[in-house]
């Protein structure tokens, strides 16, 4: 048994330590939140021990492996301490909004050789590895482009945004480490824009809501991907693949297959699943397997700090590109 905690209590924290405490190759010994009853409130939930110190925990020995699941700006101290202790470490992503923190961070895991894996959960998602292995088993012959779209169906809190590092670093991260997965090479031409079409007052911390980014590989493979931080019919997350023999087309999941017909409309199909805690459940449990799978094999990490790094790199190539206006090479 791989023995795990937590640390944060929030939004992120709640799914990891649901999935550390029901996978069959782990036991969750703690959550840690140095805030209010938060890690109380989860720990009971789960019947595990509560802590308000995280870094008591990093120097126990009865625990193996942290996932942290804390504002960004605490990952990097969080997931060297633990390194340093020989924890194997699940962290939220990004690392951190600053690449240079970062390669230092980089450099240093890699230097005491940390078992650190970043959690780019979507990789994990059933549609997106079915999509993986059509294109490894040469479905759809030599890839030309892809194509995403990522769009919330509302703003996260703003004390959450002002301190997020922006859409850019926050939420496209994700479509950039998607984007890397997919292309299979490297992206380095970015072109981007950006604009405030729902919130100008985000002009105030630099952000914005709306964004649209093209990526080139040294090959020429290209990729699309279009952010928005609200949509009207709820959370949109679609994928599609292009190349020489045919195309994947990953669509939106919804509670139940049923459509619908009437007098006023045809083919009415169930709402969009909610939002990334509903869509991505699936996607959280197998991210958190693999790593417990990793952890106990010594296998390598299935998404590694560098891939935590390239996706930051990206991000700030677009954002670098949307407010300059020319193509940004990386
Ligand atoms: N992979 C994903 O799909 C996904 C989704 C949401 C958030 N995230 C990432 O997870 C991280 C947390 O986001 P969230 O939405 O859960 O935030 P949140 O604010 O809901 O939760 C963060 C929790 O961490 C606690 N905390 C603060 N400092 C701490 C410390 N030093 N040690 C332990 N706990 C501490 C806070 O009290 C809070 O309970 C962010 O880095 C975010 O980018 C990832």
């Amino acid at each position: 048994m791989l023995r795990v905690a937590v640390l944060g209590a929030g939004r992120i924290g709640r799914i990891h330590a649901a999935n550390a405490a029901l996978c069959r190759d782990s036991k969750l010994v703690a959550v840690a939140d140095p805030f209010g009853d938060n890690a109380a409130k989860l720990a009971a939930e789960w019947g595990c021990e509560a802590s308000l110190d995280p870094s008591a925990l990093l120097t126990r020995s009865d625990i193996d492996a942290v996932v942290i699941g804390t504002p960004t700006d605490t990952h990097v101290a969080l997931t060297l301490e633990a390194v340093r202790n020989g924890k194997a470490v699940l962290c939220e992503k990004p690392i951190d909004l600053d690449l240079r923190k970062v390669d230092e961070a980089v450099a240093e895991i890699e230097r005491l050789k940390g078992r650190v894996m970043v959690a780019f959960n979507r990789r994990f998602d059933p549609a997106a590895q079915a999509m993986r292995k059509g294109m490894d088993e040469g479905e759809i012959g030599d890839l030309r482009q892809v194509i995403i779209s990522s769009r919330d169906p509302d703003f996260a809190p703003r004390a959450y945004l002002e301190h997020s590092g922006g859409i850019f670093r926050d939420m496209t991260i994700h479509d950039f480490d998607m984007a890397r997965w997919l292309l299979g090479e490297e992206p380095v031409l970015v072109s981007a824009t950006a604009s405030r079409l729902i919130d100008p007052t985000l002009a105030e911390f630099g952000d914005f809501d709306t964004v649209m980014v093209n990526l080139q590989t040294a090959s020429g493979r290209q990729c699309h991907i279009n952010c928005c931080r609200t949509a009207a019919y709820g959370y949109d997350q679609r994928m599609e693949v292009f190349g020489s023999k045919g195309m994947l087309l990953n669509e939106n999941l919804r509670a139940t297959t049923l459509r619908r017909w009437s007098g006023g409309f045809t083919e009415a199909r169930e709402p969009l699943l909610n939002f990334f805690l509903e869509r991505y459940a699936d996607a959280y449990r197998i991210e958190f397997e693999q790593f417990c799978g990793a952890v106990r094999n010594n296998g390598e990490m299935p998404v590694t700090v560098r891939d935590g790094r390239q996706a930051l790199r990206l991000a700030d190539a677009a954002l670098e590109a949307a407010l300059s206006g020319k193509t940004v090479r990386v």
